[in-house]
């Protein structure tokens, strides 16, 4: 079966292709680097011939908010009607565990857009929520520092491994189109100040990090559960503490 990963070179996106061809799928990395550009149409008609399954594990390369909104309109759209030209039988997306919570956002209003567009589309799809990654411990911190401390709100938090996304995430991309969501998240809950705390003192970082219940996290404001998936989430196997990129390389 041939699958496109759109963002197949990024973190999700390569580890996703390289466990799709152990496999024995013909899967096919979509990006810039690949000569494939979701914003500007290059390449996608060729990448997308005789395809079955595309995955879309693309990011906008700027969170500001007008230009994250345009990246993930833009290249929905551009990947849905390439898609209908080809024959695609299922569209998979990666998107955020709350992003209907998190709507002062801009990162998460964009997200919630790409989401409508897939779900209005007449293409067969899945989207895969997932909590926030093991290896997105640095953009956390540095999104929440504010004059040198890292300032975040005591709320449950129940990060995975990048690889245990890209194992659920090839798993929903072989099955059958859910026309809906799954969540995927990580074995263990903490809190986010705590999680933060010790995951900085493993990379001897050394930020302070401070419980501050009205801190924003990439805008927007976190009650208890707003990060965590409900029950009957898929978990990951992968521990923090067993996790070998916890050092921060
Ligand atoms: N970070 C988290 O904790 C988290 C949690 C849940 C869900 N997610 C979601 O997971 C997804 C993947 O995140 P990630 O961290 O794996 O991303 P990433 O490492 O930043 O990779 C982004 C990918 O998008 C590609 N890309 C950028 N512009 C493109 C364009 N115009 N056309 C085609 N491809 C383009 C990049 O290609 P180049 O390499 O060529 O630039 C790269 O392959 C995102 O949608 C994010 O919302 C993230």
């Amino acid at each position: 079966m041939k699958i496109v990963v759109a963002g197949g070179t990024g973190l999700i996106g390569s580890k996703l292709v390289a466990r799709l061809r152990e496999q024995g799928h013909e899967a096919t990395a979509a990006a810039p680097n690949t000569g494939v550009n979701t914003i500007t149409g290059d390449g996608l008609a060729d990448a997308l011939a005789g395809a079955s399954v595309v995955v879309d594990v693309s990011n906008s390369p700027s969170f500001e908010d007008a230009a994250v909104l345009e990246f993930f309109e833009t290249s929905t759209r551009n990947l849905l009607t390439a898609e209908a030209a080809a024959g695609v039988v299922h569209h998979v997306a990666l998107s955020v565990v709350g992003t209907d919570r998190l709507q002062q956002s801009g990162y998460f209003r964009a997200k919630a857009a790409q989401e409508e567009l897939i779900a209005k589309s007449p293409i067969p799809y899945s989207l895969v929520h997932a909590t926030q990654f093991f290896e997105f411990v640095r953009s956390i911190s540095d999104a929440a520092t504010v004059d040198g401390t890292v300032r975040l709100a005591p709320v449950l938090f129940q990060p995975i491994a990048g690889d245990d996304v890209a194992q659920a995430v090839g798993r929903v991309a072989l099955g059958s189109p859910v026309n809906g969501m799954v969540e995927i998240a990580g074995p263990e809950q903490f809190r986010l100040d705590e999680f933060i705390r010790d995951a900085l003192a493993f990379r001897n970082d050394p930020r302070d990090v401070v419980a501050d219940p009205a801190a924003r996290y990439f805008g927007a404001e976190l009650g208890e559960q707003t990060l965590v998936p409900d029950a009957g989430a898929t978990l990951g196997e992968t521990r923090f503490a067993d996790w070998p990129g916890r050092t921060g390389g």
